[in-house]
Protein backbone atom coordinates (compact mmCIF):
# COMPACT_ATOMS: atom_id res chain seq x y z
CA UNK A 1 0.00 0.00 0.00
CA UNK A 2 1.20 3.62 -0.78
CA UNK A 3 0.25 6.35 0.92
CA UNK A 4 -0.17 9.92 -0.65
CA UNK A 5 -0.59 13.19 0.04
CA UNK A 6 -4.57 14.60 -2.07
CA UNK A 7 -3.42 17.15 -4.57
CA UNK A 8 -5.86 19.30 -6.52
CA UNK A 9 -4.82 17.64 -9.42
CA UNK A 10 -5.81 13.94 -8.24
CA UNK A 11 -8.60 12.14 -10.01
CA UNK A 12 -10.87 11.10 -6.83
CA UNK A 13 -12.05 7.27 -6.92
CA UNK A 14 -15.01 6.34 -5.32
CA UNK A 15 -14.48 5.49 -1.51
CA UNK A 16 -17.11 4.01 1.10
CA UNK A 17 -16.27 3.89 4.83
CA UNK A 18 -20.27 3.67 5.39
CA UNK A 19 -20.54 6.75 7.04
CA UNK A 20 -22.18 9.46 4.89
CA UNK A 21 -20.43 12.78 6.09
CA UNK A 22 -17.04 10.90 5.93
CA UNK A 23 -17.53 9.83 2.31
CA UNK A 24 -18.59 13.38 1.27
CA UNK A 25 -15.98 15.10 2.69
CA UNK A 26 -13.48 12.74 0.66
CA UNK A 27 -15.24 13.48 -2.49
CA UNK A 28 -16.54 17.14 -2.01
CA UNK A 29 -14.82 18.94 0.30
CA UNK A 30 -11.41 17.24 0.62
CA UNK A 31 -9.42 19.23 -2.11
CA UNK A 32 -11.24 22.61 -1.03
CA UNK A 33 -10.10 21.81 2.28
CA UNK A 34 -6.39 22.28 0.90
CA UNK A 35 -6.71 24.79 -1.69
CA UNK A 36 -8.21 26.78 1.32
CA UNK A 37 -5.39 25.47 3.66
CA UNK A 38 -7.83 24.32 6.26
CA UNK A 39 -6.64 20.45 6.12
CA UNK A 40 -3.67 18.31 4.12
CA UNK A 41 -5.67 14.87 3.38
CA UNK A 42 -4.10 11.44 3.39
CA UNK A 43 -5.01 8.86 1.33
CA UNK A 44 -3.83 5.01 1.68
CA UNK A 45 -4.25 3.57 -1.50
CA UNK A 46 -4.38 -0.51 -2.11
CA UNK A 47 -3.52 -0.05 -6.37
CA UNK A 48 -6.40 1.91 -8.01
CA UNK A 49 -8.61 1.78 -4.18
CA UNK A 50 -8.66 3.77 -1.77
CA UNK A 51 -8.34 1.65 1.17
CA UNK A 52 -8.35 4.65 3.84
CA UNK A 53 -7.88 8.36 4.02
CA UNK A 54 -7.11 10.88 7.06
CA UNK A 55 -6.91 14.29 7.21
CA UNK A 56 -4.39 17.02 9.60
CA UNK A 57 -4.74 20.48 10.84
CA UNK A 58 -3.74 22.75 13.38
CA UNK A 59 -5.22 22.26 17.11
CA UNK A 60 -4.12 23.59 20.64
CA UNK A 61 -5.01 22.06 23.99
CA UNK A 62 -6.53 24.91 26.69
CA UNK A 63 -6.90 24.86 30.01
CA UNK A 64 -10.09 26.53 29.27
CA UNK A 65 -11.76 24.00 27.09
CA UNK A 66 -10.81 21.53 29.04
CA UNK A 67 -12.18 19.82 32.83
CA UNK A 68 -9.12 20.46 35.72
CA UNK A 69 -8.69 16.72 36.40
CA UNK A 70 -7.53 16.32 32.78
CA UNK A 71 -5.27 19.00 32.56
CA UNK A 72 -3.32 18.39 35.75
CA UNK A 73 -2.45 15.39 34.14
CA UNK A 74 -1.60 17.13 30.62
CA UNK A 75 0.49 19.78 33.08
CA UNK A 76 2.59 16.60 34.77
CA UNK A 77 3.92 15.91 30.97
CA UNK A 78 5.92 19.07 31.33
CA UNK A 79 8.24 20.99 33.70
CA UNK A 80 7.29 23.25 35.76
CA UNK A 81 8.82 26.48 34.06
CA UNK A 82 6.47 25.12 31.16
CA UNK A 83 3.33 25.08 32.80
CA UNK A 84 1.30 26.75 30.21
CA UNK A 85 -2.44 27.39 29.38
CA UNK A 86 -2.33 25.85 26.35
CA UNK A 87 -0.20 23.45 23.91
CA UNK A 88 0.47 23.19 20.07
CA UNK A 89 -1.54 20.16 18.85
CA UNK A 90 -2.45 18.28 15.55
CA UNK A 91 -6.10 17.33 14.93
CA UNK A 92 -7.08 14.34 13.43
CA UNK A 93 -9.62 16.08 11.27
CA UNK A 94 -11.37 13.06 9.69
CA UNK A 95 -10.26 9.64 9.85
CA UNK A 96 -12.08 6.23 7.41
CA UNK A 97 -10.98 3.21 6.74
CA UNK A 98 -12.94 1.60 3.57
CA UNK A 99 -15.48 -1.04 4.63
CA UNK A 100 -13.74 -3.51 1.96
CA UNK A 101 -10.47 -3.34 4.32
CA UNK A 102 -12.57 -3.19 7.96
CA UNK A 103 -11.14 -5.33 10.95
CA UNK A 104 -8.07 -6.17 9.16
CA UNK A 105 -6.20 -3.89 11.08
CA UNK A 106 -6.02 -0.85 8.56
CA UNK A 107 -6.94 1.39 10.98
CA UNK A 108 -4.34 0.48 13.57
CA UNK A 109 -1.60 0.64 10.92
CA UNK A 110 -2.87 3.82 9.86
CA UNK A 111 -2.93 5.63 12.91
CA UNK A 112 0.57 3.57 13.42
CA UNK A 113 1.55 5.67 10.16
CA UNK A 114 0.25 9.14 11.64
CA UNK A 115 2.02 8.62 15.07
CA UNK A 116 5.25 7.90 13.47
CA UNK A 117 5.29 10.76 10.49
CA UNK A 118 4.18 13.63 13.36
CA UNK A 119 7.08 11.93 15.70
CA UNK A 120 9.53 12.18 12.73
CA UNK A 121 9.16 16.14 12.56
CA UNK A 122 8.48 16.75 9.00
CA UNK A 123 6.97 19.82 9.10
CA UNK A 124 8.66 23.37 9.93
CA UNK A 125 6.64 23.72 13.41
CA UNK A 126 6.12 22.18 16.80
CA UNK A 127 3.62 20.28 18.52
CA UNK A 128 3.23 18.17 21.40
CA UNK A 129 -0.25 16.32 20.97
CA UNK A 130 -2.42 14.58 18.35
CA UNK A 131 -6.16 14.98 19.12
CA UNK A 132 -9.51 14.08 17.27
CA UNK A 133 -13.28 14.42 18.42
CA UNK A 134 -13.92 11.29 18.24
CA UNK A 135 -17.08 9.09 16.82
CA UNK A 136 -18.52 7.54 20.07
CA UNK A 137 -18.68 4.19 18.21
CA UNK A 138 -15.29 4.65 17.63
CA UNK A 139 -13.38 5.74 20.94
CA UNK A 140 -12.77 2.25 21.63
CA UNK A 141 -10.48 1.59 18.63
CA UNK A 142 -8.62 5.56 19.91
CA UNK A 143 -8.33 3.73 23.21
CA UNK A 144 -7.00 0.86 22.01
CA UNK A 145 -4.53 2.56 20.10
CA UNK A 146 -3.25 4.90 23.16
CA UNK A 147 -5.59 7.68 23.07
CA UNK A 148 -6.84 9.44 26.34
CA UNK A 149 -10.69 10.76 26.47
CA UNK A 150 -11.05 14.80 27.58
CA UNK A 151 -14.00 15.88 29.52
CA UNK A 152 -14.65 19.07 28.25
CA UNK A 153 -16.13 21.96 29.64
CA UNK A 154 -18.83 22.61 27.42
CA UNK A 155 -21.17 20.20 25.68
CA UNK A 156 -19.70 18.66 22.67
CA UNK A 157 -22.52 16.70 21.14
CA UNK A 158 -21.96 13.55 19.36
CA UNK A 159 -18.24 13.27 19.74
CA UNK A 160 -15.72 12.50 22.47
CA UNK A 161 -12.82 14.97 22.64
CA UNK A 162 -9.24 12.78 23.12
CA UNK A 163 -5.84 13.31 22.63
CA UNK A 164 -2.74 11.06 22.26
CA UNK A 165 1.22 11.92 23.52
CA UNK A 166 3.32 12.15 20.48
CA UNK A 167 6.32 11.69 22.83
CA UNK A 168 4.91 8.08 23.76
CA UNK A 169 5.91 6.85 20.09
CA UNK A 170 8.79 5.11 20.61
CA UNK A 171 11.71 6.04 18.02
CA UNK A 172 11.98 3.22 15.36
C1 LIG B 1 -13.03 3.16 13.20
C2 LIG B 1 -12.33 2.58 11.99
C3 LIG B 1 -11.41 3.61 11.40
C4 LIG B 1 -11.51 1.36 12.42
O1 LIG B 1 -10.80 0.86 11.30
P1 LIG B 1 -10.40 -0.69 11.18
O2 LIG B 1 -9.41 -0.81 10.08
O3 LIG B 1 -11.60 -1.52 11.10
O4 LIG B 1 -9.68 -0.89 12.59
P2 LIG B 1 -8.64 -2.02 13.02
O5 LIG B 1 -8.88 -3.25 12.19
O6 LIG B 1 -7.27 -1.47 13.06
O7 LIG B 1 -9.03 -2.22 14.51
C5 LIG B 1 -10.17 -2.87 14.78
C6 LIG B 1 -10.30 -2.89 16.28
O8 LIG B 1 -10.99 -1.71 16.70
C7 LIG B 1 -12.28 -2.06 17.15
N1 LIG B 1 -13.24 -1.16 16.53
C8 LIG B 1 -13.16 -0.62 15.30
N2 LIG B 1 -14.25 0.12 15.07
C9 LIG B 1 -14.99 0.03 16.19
C10 LIG B 1 -16.21 0.57 16.56
N3 LIG B 1 -16.91 1.36 15.75
N4 LIG B 1 -16.68 0.27 17.79
C11 LIG B 1 -15.98 -0.55 18.62
N5 LIG B 1 -14.82 -1.10 18.32
C12 LIG B 1 -14.33 -0.79 17.11
C13 LIG B 1 -12.52 -3.47 16.68
O9 LIG B 1 -13.35 -4.16 17.57
C14 LIG B 1 -11.12 -4.07 16.70
O10 LIG B 1 -10.73 -4.45 17.99
P3 LIG B 1 -9.65 -5.63 18.23
O11 LIG B 1 -8.35 -5.14 17.67
O12 LIG B 1 -9.61 -5.77 19.71
O13 LIG B 1 -10.17 -6.80 17.49
C15 LIG B 1 -13.34 2.06 10.93
O14 LIG B 1 -14.23 1.20 11.59
C16 LIG B 1 -14.10 3.16 10.22
O15 LIG B 1 -13.62 3.75 9.26
N6 LIG B 1 -15.35 3.44 10.69
C17 LIG B 1 -16.22 4.40 10.05
C18 LIG B 1 -15.68 5.79 10.17
C19 LIG B 1 -15.32 6.17 11.59
O16 LIG B 1 -16.01 5.89 12.55
N7 LIG B 1 -14.19 6.90 11.68
C20 LIG B 1 -13.71 7.44 12.93
C21 LIG B 1 -14.12 8.87 12.94
S1 LIG B 1 -13.70 9.63 14.49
Amino acid sequence: MELIQLTSDYEMKPFDCGDAALNGFLRDDAKLFLETRLAKTYLLCDGDEIAGYYCLLNDKLSKKDIANSDWRKIKKLFPHSKHFGSYPAVKLGRFAVSIHYRNQGLGKKMLSIIKRRLKQDVGDSQFRFLTVDAYLAAVPFYEKNGFKRLTPTQEQGDTQAMYFDINSVLEP
